[in-house]
């Protein structure tokens, strides 16, 4: 995630905390959608930048998983191996376990596997019952996240005889939400034309304003074919544009490779592919990732006007309470409140400052 963004959410996160309002700005939950084994969990893992999801071919997701990333300040000195699925500052709780933490991310994994199975059965059953996940970091903006099975149409093992109709319906639950942002997940070994992602993101967003499309297994295509049409808009446009990525494949996933070096892979391969060495920069999960960032923006943009309200609201409050203490500078708590009045003024400028910085251009 851009780091300039998680600061500046996180300062004004923490600026209205000390004023006694709580999430102030409202931001939207990042839903990945798309068939079976496109892509979607890895997708969302190189997001996060953490292994923590099940993944692999067949119908792995078999139930929606909310994964809330909450911002907590570092309180220990950084760690020099970034490849170490373990940091004393990180970590996951289940809303099904609480109290108990996690700081291993691979026993997180094998407890939504483990989790999956209590509520499906083991013959690949589907459940809409969500795992509540939430991962506290200080690299993270505090947001959530869904992860969903993906479409399938014709049931395996304990499935239903509707599944696609099931898994529908609970796709459907999640990217109705005009808060949603849609990650339109499709493998670019397959025909565009197929995407169940694309289609079930038209119903709900038939403007595209909050639907991202999403390029997998780029690496996978045939020898002299590209997704260079695609991003181009001309074979289905999309408003907010394509992003093509290559996460790691099944070897990857059975040989441990860590996310640090598939992120290295991936920038190897678009800047060394005669196709998209020119445009490496609109490539890959970084890529993404700073698409993302731009749009959770956007929103906040939108919300500004709200937000000034709950300032101004705090305002109100503040001043009636310093006149309520007498001299505020002669006083420890008026005091108090005064830094916090400024805290909220500087946050004010810095705020839309940093707004005033960002590019409200999507389509690059
Ligand atoms: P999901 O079912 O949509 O959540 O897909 P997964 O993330 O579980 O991935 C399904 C399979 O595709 C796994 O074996 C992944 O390793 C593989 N895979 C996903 N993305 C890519 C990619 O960009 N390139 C390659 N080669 N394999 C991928
Ligand atoms: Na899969
Ligand atoms: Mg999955």
């Amino acid at each position: 995630m851009d780091e300039q963004l998680i600061k500046t959410v996180n300062k004004l996160q923490d600026a209205f905390a000390t004023v006694g309002v709580h999430n102030p700005v409202d931001l939207p939950q990042i839903v990945v959608i798309g068939s079976q084994s496109s892509g979607k969990s890895s997708v969302l893992e190189n997001i996060v930048g953490r292994d923590f999801l099940p993944r692999g071919t067949g119908i792995v997701t078999r139930r929606p998983l909310v994964l809330q990333l909450i911002n907590r300040p570092a309180k220990s000195a950084p760690k020099e191996n970034g490849d170490v699925n373990e940091n004393p500052d990180e970590w996951g709780e289940f809303l099904h376990l609480p109290g108990k933490k996690f700081f291993n991310f691979d026993e997180i994994r094998q407890e939504i596997v483990q989790d999956t199975d209590r509520k499906t059965g083991k013959n690949l059953g589907i459940s809409p019952v969500p795992i509540n996940l939430r991962v506290f970091s200080p690299n993270v903006l505090t947001l959530t996240l869904v992860d969903l099975p993906g479409l399938t149409k014709v049931p395996v093992g304990d499935q239903p005889k509707d599944i696609e109709r099931q898994i529908r319906e609970m796709i459907m639950a999640y990217i109705t939400k005009p808060n949603a942002i849609i990650l339109a997940v499709t493998a670019a070994n397959t025909d565009l034309a197929n995407s169940d992602g694309l289609k079930l993101a038209r119903d709900v967003d038939p403007e595209g304003t909050r639907t991202i499309g999403v390029l997998t297994k780029v690496d996978l295509m045939d020898k002299g074919t590209d997704v260079i049409d695609i991003l181009a808009g001309r074979v289905i446009p999309l408003r907010i544009g394509y992003v093509p990525v290559v996460n790691r494949g099944q070897k990857d996933i059975e040989n441990k490779r860590s996310i640090h070096s598939a992120l290295d892979a991936e920038r190897n391969f678009f800047e060394s592919h005669v196709s998209y060495q020119n445009k490496a920069q609109y490539c890959g999960t970084p890529f993404l990732a700073r698409k993302l960032s731009l749009l959770l923006m956007h929103h906040i943009k939108a919300n500004l006007p709200e937000i000034k309200a709950k300032i101004s609201a705090a305002l109100v409050k503040y001043m009636s309470e310093l006149e309520q203490l007498g001299d505020p500078l002669t006083d420890a708590a008026g005091q108090a409140a005064n830094t916090t009045l400024s805290i909220i003024t500087e946050f004010c400028n810095d705020f839309r400052g940093s707004l005033e910085g960002q590019s409200t251009d999507l389509s690059t």
